[in-house]
């Protein structure tokens, strides 16, 4: 009997998750399904349970997408300290009455940097932009690489304090710096080795008021959306800094939530490379 996995979100149409983990799959000889299930907005929980009602024991874990991370992680009867941290799950796997959160969004990008990208935060001045779920998600996993410094900027001020407090309220020895949280406003004159964009503003072709400044000499910019040279790549490379997009990010997400259920880490460049070249 085959192990079953499914990725829930709404929409969910084009995901490239089934894609991903099929070639995943197909690669370590693991003998599984995962399927793509659009859920109702109010209907999520009870998906999950008809999914795994259908599918018995061979039930054996699910991703979750937009907008469900934090109902998941409502769900959850146990979560790890990444998925608490981050206050939402993309990972689930299931044991009998468990349901065990997990969050590998943030070690997907620090995969992709790090790996991908030859950019390690160890060190470095970090910018991430944005104060909302996607920000939130790779905030312990930056700090936990020792960078020199990590400030969060985001449109409304407010939000990027509570946020940087609530961060730096960590024990210092765990996680060694504390961030700090701002406006745009109070970019002025700063500059950073890593600029991450974890804000929408992509996606309502929206451009960032960020000064020219911020983007250090041999700067690399992070754009966590993919599919689309959004404003901020733009502004960035026009800055003369190297610019990369998420796709990276999603591959090395589903990867990491691959060797969570399976125990096996797939190589995850010859999938990037199928994504970025559809033949
Ligand atoms: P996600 O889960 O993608 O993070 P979210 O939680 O709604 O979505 O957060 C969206 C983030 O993008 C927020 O930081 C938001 O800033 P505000 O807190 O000020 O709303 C940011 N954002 C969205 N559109 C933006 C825009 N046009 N300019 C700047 N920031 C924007």
């Amino acid at each position: 009997m085959s192990d079953h996995y499914a990725v829930f979100g709404n929409p969910i149409g084009h995901s490239k998750s089934p894609r991903i983990h099929a070639l995943f799959a197909a690669q370590t000889r693991q003998d599984m399904s995962y399927e793509a299930i659009l859920a109702d907005k109010d209907g999520f929980a009870a998906a999950v349970a008809a999914f795994r009602a259908r599918h018995h024991a061979g039930a054996r874990g699910a991703n979750v997408t937009v907008p469900f991370k934090e109902e998941a992680c409502r769900l959850a009867t146990t979560r790890t300290p990444r998925a608490e941290a981050a206050g939402a799950v993309n990972t689930l796997s299931f044991d009998g009455g468990e349901i065990l959160g997990d969050n590998t969004d943030g070690a997907g990008l620090v995969r992709d940097l790090k790996h991908n990208l030859g950019c390690d935060p160890a060190g470095r001045r970090i910018l991430l932009l944005g104060a909302g779920g996607a920000a939130r998600g790779v905030i312990l996993p930056l700090l936990l690489e020792g960078p020199a410094d990590l400030l969060i900027a985001n449109r409304t001020e407010e939000t990027a304090a509570r946020l940087a407090l609530e961060f730096a309220r960590l024990p210092a020895c765990a996680v060694g710096i504390k961030p700090d949280g701002c406006g745009f406003a109070g970019l002025a004159g700063r500059s950073f080795d890593l600029v991450i964009n974890a804000t929408s503003a992509g996606l309502a072709g929206a451009v960032l008021p960020l000064p020219t400044s911020v983007f250090a000499p041999r700067c690399v910019a992070y754009e966590m959306l993919y599919g689309r040279e959004t404003a901020f790549m733009t502004q960035a490379r026009e800055a003369g800094a190297r610019v990369a997009d998420g796709l990276g990010m999603l591959v090395e997400q589903a990867a990491e939530a691959f060797f969570v259920w399976r125990g096996v880490r797939p190589h995850t460049a010859p999938v990037l490379a199928a994504l970025r070249n559809p033949s």
